[in-house]
């Protein structure tokens, strides 16, 4: 390895180590998963040779009967391709303390952490700060650390509280390293902690909590009058360069280098060196595309190229704090390792939240992925690229091809000049809109434009290009972020991811199409489990309502309870949520977090899945957006509150929630009025004929509960609007009242 140590190869013990679940577990899971198979097959045979013959008395029941079974090949299908996500799940650990021993400080690569924002009213510069803060106080060598923001809005007011946070981190950082403070936001750690710990000299420490509170005040105040002060315009070039008829859509290319590691002047109050600090407003003009978080990660990428270089790249969204001070050292572990580092492109944290409580009734905290899909994506060769919370190595996200004969020059300096201003202006030229024309920035080098997801994709191709990718999953989190916390946003997000990865299956960028002969079919399969996200829509709904219908009508579509064909339906349905609860259980979430993670999974499938399929048809058919979606608000202090007692929150009219509605009062009607005519009619020899349909019947209106409360009981803002009420109802009378004809 060439700089980096001249130990490599040899026999050092390596620097991260690769652990799979025991032989016997793995082929217990791999029985258990073909006798579900086998109970598959069975149902598949049931509907493909009992079909209720063509005469005109049961035609309805024929047709229904033909949906049914449309729906159960495609669950049974998609089951087939979740297999990917439960075969061979590994689990990485890092051993930082022989990174330490082999790798002096000065040895160690430089690294680059780009921050991204777009909004100073979404994402308030308060956040912002407090993340870079977070990353500025990374224990790293300060002068191998280079912290880039970039602002999209080329807002004067980021940039006026960058720059404060660039004073305040001047007692921050040596505060956080005399005292090893975690979590090292500024805003985490004043919040979670309210007194001084022992170890604190208690002065030194409300001293810090005092200027934190300073720092809040200050940019709170430029945020809320939208003015910088006076005083401090002389003080960043930017500041007065600012010229009055800039806006978030039509500015100049902006640079600046607020604190640079380089020139001594440039250190904390103990006398040691800071990590250089850079402010990047790419240039936007209203005529040019600019490619949303894409273009500005790949203005990263250059901007970063002139001024530091650094070999690793982690990028982090605005939002997202280091919850870890070791989180860099880290992640070096898996590109320094002399025999397996050489050709991982990048290191993948999983997302976590800060601000979900317990038994969380949206089911946020999604253990089930972040501790099994992830670990098998892994463990096919490629975990997947999300946006935040990863550590790349700069040469694959250039778009460089693996070679064997590659070797990383993991000491390479490049400043191009001493002279800050000029290395300014050499930035803001490689960010102008133009820039890009011609090139292959987009294409092959960098992110990837034109597509949504441009992450994933972005992922994708650098596995495609020869690369590995890593999943590390510490016990203590990497990075903390914010999980929405109303039905109507996770729901929104959820429609958009959808439709993203469906326009993705479908398109040349399909891991099945680009991922042909270059990555494992586990791996191609493993990725269109969400690509196929969107076409689990229509099956459900049909599910969820059909056969209910069909029970209100008298019409059975599955085997009698006496009937043999009855065991295979019971066996797969069982076996399955059986399995689902356990793994939840091992993942540590409670009972309820399973069973709101099922009623999530029921809701996003019958909305975010639906609308998301609809309005990829529509695109494909040339239709206009539906604009179907309600925008996602920011939830107020009363909305967080009835989040922290568990309630739903719905609050405002949207087509989401009337399907909802209407799903959950079409199962209530149709149970109620099923029963009572099976007990009115003495129908009992029919109950055993329409066993199944009431279960499922049943389960969905269990799993509604918390919609009837909305419905029904609630009188919060927060509960469903009449209005939704009245459409849902007009949709389902008539519905549960028109007889379908025998
Ligand atoms: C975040 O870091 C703190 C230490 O500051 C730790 O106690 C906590 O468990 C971490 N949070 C998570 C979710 O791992």
């Amino acid at each position: 390895m060439a700089g980096g140590s001249a130990r490599g190869g040899g026999n050092c013990p390596p620097l991260f180590t690769t652990e799979k679940p025991t032989r016997t577990a793995a082929y217990a899971y791999r029985l258990f998963a073909s006798t579900v198979l086998a109970g598959v097959l069975l149902v598949w045979l049931y509907r493909a040779t009992q079909l209720p013959p063509r005469s005109s008395s049961a035609r309805a029941r024929r047709w229904a009967w033909l949906g049914l079974s449309v729906a159960e090949l495609w669950f049974g299908l998609y089951w087939l391709l979740t297999l990917s996500v439960r075969w061979s799940p590994v689990y990485r650990r890092t051993f930082p303390g022989r990174l330490a021993q082999r790798y002096q400080e000065e040895q160690l690569p430089m690294v680059d952490v780009f921050v991204c924002t777009a909004d100073p009213t979404l994402e308030p510069p308060m956040l912002v700060i407090s993340t870079v803060l977070s990353v500025m106080a990374y224990d790293y060598p300060a002068e191998k650390l280079n912290i880039y923001l970039s602002d999209d809005a080329g807002s004067i007011i980021t940039l006026y509280a960058l720059y404060e946070a660039s004073e305040f981190a001047k007692y921050w950082i040596p505060f956080c390293k005399k005292y090893q403070v975690e979590p090292r936001s500024p805003a985490a750690y004043f919040a979670k902690i309210s007194a001084p710990p022992d170890a604190c000299d208690r002065k030194e420490w409300f001293a810090l909590k005092e200027l934190h509170k300073d720092l809040t005040d200050r940019v709170n105040s430029v945020v809320n009058s939208g003015k910088i002060p006076e005083v401090s315009k002389c003080e960043p070039r930017g500041f007065y360069q600012w010229s009055e008829n800039t806006s978030f859509t039509d500015h100049p290319s902006m640079v600046q280098i607020l604190i640079d590691g380089n020139k001594r002047k440039a250190t904390a109050v103990d006398g040691n060196a800071l990590p250089t600090l850079v402010y990047m407003a790419r240039e936007k003009r209203p005529q040019e595309h600019h490619h949303f978080k894409a273009g500005s990660l790949n203005a990263l990428i250059r901007v970063s190229s002139v001024i530091s270089n650094s070999p690793v790249i982690m990028n982090v969204d605005c939002d997202m704090y280091s919850n870890n001070s070791g989180s860099i050292r880290d992640a070096l572990g898996f590109f320094l390792d002399e025999e397996q580092g050489q050709d991982i492109a990048f290191v993948q944290y999983p997302q976590n939240f800060e601000n979900v409580v317990q038994n969380d009734i949206y089911g946020n905290p999604i253990n089930i992925v972040n501790e099994l899909d992830h670990p098998c994506l892994d463990g096919w060769g490629g975990m997947c690229y999300y946006g935040t919370g990863c550590f790349h190595r700069r040469e694959a996200l250039g778009g460089r091809i693996y070679s064997l004969d590659y070797k990383e020059d993991w000491t390479r300096v490049v400043r191009k000049t001493e002279d800050v201003r000029e290395l300014e202006g050499m930035a803001e030229s490689l960010v102008t809109c133009t820039y890009e024309h011609n090139t292959l920035w987009g294409i092959e080098k960098g992110v990837r434009y034109g597509c949504p997801l441009e992450d994933v994709i972005t992922g994708l191709q650098i596995q495609c290009r020869g690369w590995r990718s890593v999943y590390h999953n510490p016990a203590r989190k990497g990075f903390l972020g914010m999980a929405p916390t109303s039905l109507g946003q996770i729901l929104v997000q959820h429609k958009r991811w959808t439709e993203g990865f469906l326009q993705i299956s479908l398109s040349k960028h399909s891991p099945f199409v680009l991922g042909h002969r270059k990555i494992r079919l586990g791996l191609q399969m493993g990725y269109s489990v969400c690509g196929f996200w969107a076409l689990n829509s229509f099956p459900t709904l049909y599910y969820v309502t059909i056969p209910a219908l069909c029970f209100l009508n008298g019409i059975s579509l599955f085997p009698e309870v006496s009937n043999p064909w009855f065991l295979p339906f019971a066996y797969v349905v069982m076996a399955t949520y059986s399995c689902s609860l356990v793994e939840s259980l091992q993942c540590s979430d409670t009972v309820v977090e399973w069973w709101n993670a099922q009623r999530m999974w029921l809701f996003r499938r019958i909305t975010s899945y639906l609308l998301a399929a609809i309005d990829t048809i529509r695109g494909i058919l040339g239709i206009s957006e539906s604009g179907f979606a309600l925008t996602a608000k920011v939830s107020d202090l009363q909305a967080l509150d009835r989040y922290k007692k568990g309630m739903m929150e719905f609050g405002s009219f949207s087509t989401m929630f009337v399907i909802i509605a209407a799903v959950a009062l079409l199962n209530l009607t149709c149970l109620m009025f099923g029963v009572a005519r099976v007990l009115l009619h003495e129908e009992s020899t029919n109950l055993g004929a329409m066993f199944l349909q009431v279960v499922l019947c049943a389960l969905t209106v269990a799993i509604n509960f918390p919609v009837y409360e909305a419905l029904f009981l609630r009188k919060d803002s927060g509960r469903l609007p009449a209005s939704v009420s009245l459409v849902s109802l007009c949709i389902v009378l008539p519905l549960c009242i028109l007889p379908i004809s025998l």
